[in-house]
């Protein structure tokens, strides 16, 4: 980790309920390295960090910074306590997928979507995806990726069961068995603002395999300029989930068609993650 991500990290964190990662923090210096963003927007920057990620990547930039928008269907207080020590930082809160949240970001150079692509429905994780992207020209993702079934699942089809055997990753006072059970049951009920509880974004909705995830934002004209995979993220008892730090760049491949555009990104993914050196290995 670098000097300066180790000190906004200190610095950062200091009043929140969880330390910045410093995965999170380096993802974002290689995004600015090799996106030079000015402009960005932080989509569900809140929750634990306080909007941590925004404010080291509004230290990037600088006096060069445009704007840092947070979206949140919660700012908590201290996210709205720094946002007034920091020029050109807008607050909107808004579901991430709503209509709001898109005419509020408007275009911004990146977006940054840091442990929300999994926990999104209505829209899903892939149509909500490509309904940002004409807001942006980079996207800067941090996902906790599945690699236990050979496509993307949605998790609670399988029941609480699996669930609780092959995705609850947290056991702590919190988030308990009888917890997740209670949530199960309320999947018919409906929340303040008229969703199912069964696609509440607070828990892990979408299994979503990486290939498909890097597949469909190269179809969609978006190239997969930089990843690197955190393994036994949630320990050695769940090794199918990785955190995957990904970046994505517009104008991916221009030569190419939708087939050439997927190969090479299947390629590209491929040798990333060291598998394309395993399958020529004698
Ligand atoms: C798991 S936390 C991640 C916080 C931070 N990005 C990080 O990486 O530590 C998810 C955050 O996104 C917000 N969020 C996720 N999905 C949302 C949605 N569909 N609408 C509104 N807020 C959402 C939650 O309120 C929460 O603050």
């Amino acid at each position: 980790m670098s000097a300066r991500a180790r000190s906004q990290q200190r610095a950062i964190g200091a009043r929140s309920e969880v330390q910045p990662k410093a995965e999170k923090l380096e993802l974002l210096d290689t995004a600015f390295e090799l996106t030079e963003f000015r402009s960005f927007a932080d989509l569900g920057a809140c929750w634990g960090v306080d909007g941590a990620y925004t404010f080291h990547a509004a230290e990037l930039c600088g006096n060069e910074l445009e704007r840092a928008v947070i979206v949140d269907g919660h700012l908590t207080p201290l996210t709205r306590e720094r946002a007034k020590e920091v020029p050109n930082v807008e607050l909107v809160q808004a579901l991430l997928g709503s209509d709001e949240a898109l005419d509020e970001v408007g275009k911004v150079d990146a977006l940054i979507m840091y442990d929300i692509l999994l926990h999104q429905v209505k829209p899903d994780w892939d149509r909500f995806l490509l309904n940002w992207l004409p807001h942006t020209d980079a996207l800067i993702i941090f996902n906790q990726n599945w690699l236990k079934t050979p496509r993307t699942i949605r998790f609670v089809d399988r029941g609480l069961d699996w669930y609780y055997e092959n995705v609850y990753v947290w056991e702590d006072d919190w988030n308990t068995r009888d917890r997740l059970e209670s949530w199960f049951k309320r999947h018919n009920e409906r929340d303040a603002d008229g969703r199912l509880e069964r696609d509440n974004h607070w828990y892990w909705q979408f299994g979503i395999r990486p290939l498909e995830l890097v597949g469909l934002l190269a179809r969609n004209g978006f190239e997969l300029v930089y990843m690197k995979r955190h393994r036994h993220a949630f320990g050695r008892s769940r090794p199918w989930i990785v955190n995957d730090g990904l970046i994505f760049q517009r104008a991916a491949y221009p030569e190419l068609g939708a087939g050439g555009r997927l190969r090479a990104a299947a390629r590209s993914l491929a040798k990333r993650t060291g598998l394309l050196e395993r399958l020529r290995r004698p």
